[in-house]
C-alpha cells in the first residue's frame, strides 16, 4: 500500500500540472522581428499591417512586434533597448532623426542583431540592409517634372519665372535630406526657376503655418516633403481665400478616400509621389537575412508621381488594390479567429487525453493493491482456519508427540507436516548440546523463513520454535537423569543449557521437581 501512495503522489500532480503544461506549450517564435518605428500617421499604418499580415506569409514561424516612438528621438533610443532586451533577433527601425539614433543602432549591432533600416536611415555605416524607396530620386523626379511640364506651360502663359517654394520635413531625418538634395539639385541647374525652401516638421500643421508666412509671395508651385504638410498647404490657400493658389505636390500617394491619390482626383493637389511602403517586403528581407539566405543589401522599392495625366488610372488600381488588401485582412481574422479556436479544441483535447492515462494508470495501480489485499486477507484466513483446525482436529494433535518421538519410533507413511516435524526434531536434537543454537538458523537450513518456521512450529506444537527447543531440552535431560549415571551438570550440558543452576530452575518449573530430586526417585 505504501507504495502504492507513492506512485499516487508521483500521479495525482501530474494529473494536476497536465493542463498547465499543456497551455505553456505555445514556446517562442523561432523569428522575433521587432519594428522601431519613429512616428504613427497613415503611411506608418500601413507598413505596420502589412508587416503584421506577413507574419503569415513565409510558411516560418515569425513574430513582429512594433514599437511607436512617436516623433520622440529619446523615447525611440529607449524603445530600441527594450525590443532588444526583449529578445528580437533582428531590429527593422526608420530612425526618426539621423544622428541622434546612430548610437543605439551601434549598440544592437554590437549584440551580435542584425539591423535593418527602412525609409529612413541612421548615421552609421553598421546596418546590415536598408529597404524603402528612393528619395533623392522622388525629389528630382518632382523636379524634373516641375521643370519639364508646369514651367512649360508658364513658359507659354507669359514668360516669368515660375516661382518654386519646396516644404521640407525635419531636416535631421535622412528623408527630407535626401529629397531636398534631389529636388534643389534639378533646381539648381534650372535658370528660369525662382527657388527657396523652408524646412518644416513633416506635420500637416506644418505645411499650413508656412503657406501663411508666405502670404506675400506669390508662389507657383508648392512642394512638400508629405501629403500630410500639402494637406495643411492647401487648407492655408482656402483659408486665406487666394484666387490663384500654389499648385500644391506632395509625397506619399496613399490609396483610399480623402488621401493623396483622392486628392491628385479632386484637384485639391496637383500631384502626388507614391511612396511605396511594402512591409512584407521588409519581412521578406528580414526573413533572407535570419535564415542565411543570399540578400541585396541596399533595396529600393519603386515609387511613382500621379499627376493629373494618371491619376484616373491609378485611383483605379489603387483603390481597385485596396479593397483586395482589405479582403485579404478579413479572410486573414477570420482564419486567425479559427485558428485560435481549433488551438484551443486541440489543447483541450490533449489536455482530456492525458488526464485519462494518468486515470487509467492510477486506477489500476488501485486495483492491483486491492487484489494484493485480498489475497493477503485470504491467506491470514486460510492460516487462522489451518490453526482451529490443530487444536480441534485428534489427528493434528497426534502430530505434536511427533517431537516427543524417536526416529525408529516414527510411522512409515506420513504427511507433508509430519515430514517436517521429523526433520525439525531430528535437528534440533542433532544440534541441542550447543548452548548457542538458534531456531532460525535451524530453520534457514531447512529452507524455510523465520516467520514461516514460528507459524508452522506454533501450529503443530502450540509453542513457539524457543519454548520447543527448552522443551526438548528438559525433555532429554528427564531421559539421561532417569537412564544414566551422568551427573545433574554433565546433563545440563550435554542438553544444552549454559548453567547448571538455569537447568535446574527450568526443570523444577516443567516436572514440579528438581533433578536431584528426581535422581533420588530413580536410583
Ligand atoms: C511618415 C512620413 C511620411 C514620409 C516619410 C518619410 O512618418 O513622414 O509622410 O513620406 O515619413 O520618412
Amino acid at each position: 500500500m505504501p507504495k502504492l501512495f507513492l506512485r499516487m503522489k508521483l500521479l495525482l500532480p501530474a494529473a494536476v500540472f497536465l493542463p498547465v503544461l499543456a497551455s505553456c506549450s505555445d514556446g517562442d517564435a523561432a523569428y522575433k522581428i521587432g519594428v522601431s518605428q519613429c512616428a504613427g500617421g497613415i503611411w506608418r499604418e500601413k507598413v505596420n499591417s502589412e508587416m503584421l499580415a506577413a507574419q503569415h506569409l513565409y510558411r516560418r514561424d515569425v513574430e513582429v512586434s512594433i514599437a511607436d516612438a512617436h516623433d520622440d528621438v529619446a523615447l525611440q533610443v529607449h524603445q530600441i533597448d527594450s525590443l532588444v532586451e526583449s529578445g528580437i533577433h533582428l531590429l527593422v527601425v526608420a530612425p526618426g532623426e539621423s544622428e541622434a539614433v546612430a548610437d543605439a543602432i551601434v549598440r544592437v549591432r554590437r549584440c551580435g542583431i542584425p539591423v535593418v533600416f527602412f525609409d529612413r536611415k541612421a548615421d552609421t555605416d553598421e546596418y546590415t540592409a536598408f529597404i524603402g524607396g528612393d528619395n533623392e530620386a522622388v525629389g528630382r523626379d518632382v523636379g524634373n517634372y516641375i521643370v519639364g511640364h508646369l514651367k512649360q506651360r508658364q513658359g507659354e502663359g507669359g514668360g516669368r519665372k515660375l516661382r518654386v517654394l519646396e516644404i521640407t520635413g525635419a531636416m535631421h531625418s535622412s528623408p527630407a535630406q535626401d529629397r531636398h538634395r534631389g529636388f534643389s539639385n534639378v533646381m539648381a541647374i534650372c535658370p528660369d526657376v525662382d527657388y527657396r525652401y523652408v524646412e518644416s516638421d513633416w506635420t500637416g500643421k506644418g505645411g499650413y503655418e508656412t503657406v501663411l508666412a508666405e502670404k506675400d509671395n506669390d508662389w507657383d508651385v508648392v512642394f512638400c516633403h508629405n501629403d500630410g504638410m500639402a494637406d495643411g498647404a492647401c487648407q492655408a490657400y482656402l483659408d486665406m481665400g487666394t484666387a490663384e493658389p500654389a499648385k500644391v505636390i506632395g509625397v506619399d500617394g496613399m490609396p483610399g478616400k480623402n488621401q493623396g491619390i483622392d486628392y491628385v482626383e479632386k484637384g485639391r493637389f496637383h500631384a502626388t509621389y507614391i511612396y511605396p511602403t511594402h512591409g512584407e517586403e521588409i519581412v521578406k528581407l528580414a526573413l533572407q537575412i535570419l535564415t542565411g539566405e543570399p540578400y541585396e543589401r541596399e533595396n529600393v522599392l519603386q515609387g511613382m508621381l500621379v499627376t493629373p495625366d494618371n491619376v484616373t488610372m491609378t485611383a483605379l488600381t489603387s483603390n481597385e488594390l485596396m479593397s483586395q488588401v482589405n479582403n485579404l485582412v478579413t479572410i486573414h481574422d477570420k482564419l486567425e479567429e479559427s485558428l485560435g479556436l481549433y488551438n484551443t479544441q486541440h489543447k483541450a483535447l490533449l489536455v482530456s487525453l492525458l488526464s485519462l492515462a494518468v486515470l487509467i494508470v492510477a486506477l489500476l495501480l488501485i486495483t492491483r493493491a486491492l487484489l494484493q489485499m485480498r489475497r493477503t486477507l485470504r491467506e491470514r484466513q486460510a492460516m487462522h482456519e489451518e490453526e482451529t483446525l490443530f487444536y480441534t482436529n485428534p489427528d493434528s494433535r497426534r502430530l505434536k508427540q511427533v517431537f516427543e518421538m524417536r526416529e525408529e519410533d516414527l510411522p512409515a507413511v506420513r504427511s507433508q507436516d509430519a515430514i517436517f516435524a521429523e526433520t525439525l526434531n531430528k535437528a534440533i536434537r542433532q544440534n541441542m548440546s550447543n548452548p548457542g543454537l538458534k531456531m532460525d538458523e535451524l530453520g534457514e537450513k531447512m529452507g524455510i523463513s523465520r516467520v514461516q518456521l514460528y507459524r508452522k512450529v506454533k501450529a503443530l506444537t502450540g509453542l513457539t520454535p524457543v519454548e520447543l527447543l527448552r522443551q526438548m531440552r528438559l525433555q532429554q535431560a528427564y531421559v539421561l537423569l532417569s537412564t544414566t549415571c551422568k551427573t545433574v551438570n554433565e546433563i545440563a550440558y550435554e542438553v544444552g543449557f549454559g548453567t547448571p543452576g538455569y537447568f535446574s530452575r527450568c526443570f523444577k518449573h516443567q516436572y514440579g521437581k528438581y533433578p536431584t530430586e528426581l535422581r533420588e526417585l530413580t536410583k
